[in-house]
């Protein structure tokens, strides 16, 4: 186990920053660093023209860090489905969002995909000609811009309402954001108000807080728990996580369990349709409503527990919300600035994958089994695809007269941006979390001028997370532009 690496295996010649433990690898270190992008973007700036990394973790386990963008290509677009989401991967993202597309593979995923982005042809759910299929298809989600309005506008209230209580006009803006995020998201998903969620004891957007957001305790296990399964040790942490998760999965369940009595009620003929219809015409009809009607009651409805899972990656998505979808879209220095938030602040921080058979990627065999981690800041940081100033927040980067796109045409690569993944696994929810971040950005600057409080770019420090979470508070001064 522990000579194969050296001796043996076709990833022994490979750039490897070998400073890690005989044993344990580079695990120690990725549990104890700061942020999980820490160590791959040190290997990044140490190995810039190497596509692949190479690293150990426990007993030798060889991984591979993704570091350039016919790398991302080959994986996420040419050989896409030789592929899978390694079991590790799929046991701590199905903690989280559940069974559902983000899990599923093969003709499966390929299947569910079309199904939601609207483009099954011969499927049952296509027979009744004038439905608008997949839930998300660019002309549904446009149709949800109300519902991001709408929430902008409460945000912009509450913000309001908020300053006449404080001193000095500076916000959490990390809890209000978050709040506003679960009245999106219950609202466009299961189209109920997030407060209906609510349990006597807590609100649901606190569960949700409990499993996304975790104490330093909970942090560090997730983290092991990343390497060896250990959610079966009775600690406090893990129960917390476990209790918080069976009650978010429960009350979700018993909102589908509700909706579909509510549609068996109605019946899924006549009913069908015009429910179809309101969704394509008038918009605004959540995404629950959507999955439920489009497959009717037959054989291959969706399961409640597929529902459950699609349900709770969207819940799980940390975002937030407001005007019509073409001012929103005909606003280029708007569209490069939302871009640039996500390239520089990546969401997600890592995901994974392993080829299921012996393959290559950049002319390296790739055995099967390995697992390969994709660390989207690792791509959005290059200095070889973005230049010297890669780390440096600018959305100007992105507008088509900026010269850097000619010095550095990588940077103008669909797969130089990796916050979404790419290809046919590419986030199906992009459209939906860039309008609903440039509506809410558009709404609070009408409204406020925002000035930092703490120096956000070197001073925020985030959690060893999966998801980008800041650790504490940020504080942003709004000033009412009508005063
Ligand atoms: C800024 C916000 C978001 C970011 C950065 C993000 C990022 C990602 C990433 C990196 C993936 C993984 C793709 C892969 O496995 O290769 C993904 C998948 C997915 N995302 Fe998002 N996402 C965001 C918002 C959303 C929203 C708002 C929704 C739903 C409304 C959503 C739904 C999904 C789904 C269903 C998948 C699985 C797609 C598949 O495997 O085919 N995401 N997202």
């Amino acid at each position: 186990m522990f000579l194969y690496p050296h001796y043996r295996s076709p990833l022994r010649f490979l750039p490897d920053p070998n400073d890690g433990h005989f044993m344990l690898g580079q695990t120690l270190k990725f549990i104890r660093a700061d942020s999980a992008n820490d160590l791959p973007l040190n290997f990044m700036r140490r190995f810039l023209d190497a596509p692949l990394i190479r690293y150990t973790h426990i007993g030798g386990a060889e991984w591979i860090l993704v570091n350039s963008v016919q790398a991302v290509r080959d994986i996420y677009q040419s050989k896409c489905y030789e592929f899978v989401k390694p079991s590790y991967f799929r046991r701590i993202t199905g903690e989280i969002a559940g069974i559902g597309l983000v899990n599923a593979e093969g003709d499966i995923h390929r299947q569910e995909r079309k199904l939601m982005n609207g483009k099954l042809a011969n499927s049952r759910s296509r027979t009744s000609a004038n439905l608008a299929e997949g839930a998300f298809k660019l002309a549904n989600i446009k149709k949800l811009v109300p519902v991001f309005n709408a929430k902008a506008s409460a945000l912009s209230c509450s913000i309001g309402a908020s300053l006449s209580s404080c001193d000095n006009e500076a916000i959490d803006v990390c809890d209000v954001f978050q709040k506003s995020t679960f009245g999106v998201i219950s609202l466009a998903t299961l189209g109920i108000e997030s407060a209906t969620l609510d349990t006597p004891q807590l609100p649901f957007s606190e569960l949700y807080r409990r499993i996304l957001d975790q104490e330093p305790a909970g942090i560090t296990l997730s983290l092991i728990n990343t390497f060896i399964p250990i959610r079966w040790i009775p600690l406090k942490a893990n129960q917390d996580f476990l209790n918080a998760n069976k009650e978010v999965r429960q009350l979700l369940r018993e909102t589908i369990r509700s909706r579909i009595s509510e549609i068996q009620r109605v019946g899924y003929g006549g009913q069908r349709k015009n429910i179809m219809q309101q969704f394509t015409e008038e918009g605004s009809q959540d995404l629950l409503s959507f999955m439920l009607y489009e497959r009717g009651g037959g054989e291959d409805r969706w399961s409640e527990d597929e529902i459950l899972g699609h349900v709770k990656i969207l819940a799980s998505i940390p975002h937030n919300a407001p005007p019509s979808y073409a001012e929103l879209e005909s606003l280029p220095y708007l569209a490069a600035f939302a871009k640039e938030v996500v390239r520089c602040f990546s969401p997600i921080t890592f995901n994974a994958r392993t080829p299921v058979k012996d393959t290559t990627v950049c002319d390296t065999v790739i055995p099967a089994g390995t697992t390969i981690l994709i660390t989207p800041q690792v791509l959005n940081s290059h200095p070889t695809i973005w230049g010297p100033d890669a780390e440096r927040f600018d959305p100007d980067r992105h507008l088509p007269d900026d010269t850097r796109g000619e010095l550095f045409p990588l940077s103008r690569d669909p797969f130089a941006m990796a916050s979404f993944g790419n290809g046919p696994r590419i986030c199906i929810g992009k459209a939906f979390g860039l309008l609903q971040m440039k509506s809410m950005l558009v709404e609070l600057l009408r409204n406020f001028e925002l000035q930092r409080e703490n120096d956000v770019f070197g001073g925020v420090k985030v959690k060893n997370y999966m998801h980008l979470k800041p650790k504490g508070a940020i504080w942003v001064k709004f000033k009412p532009l009508s005063s």
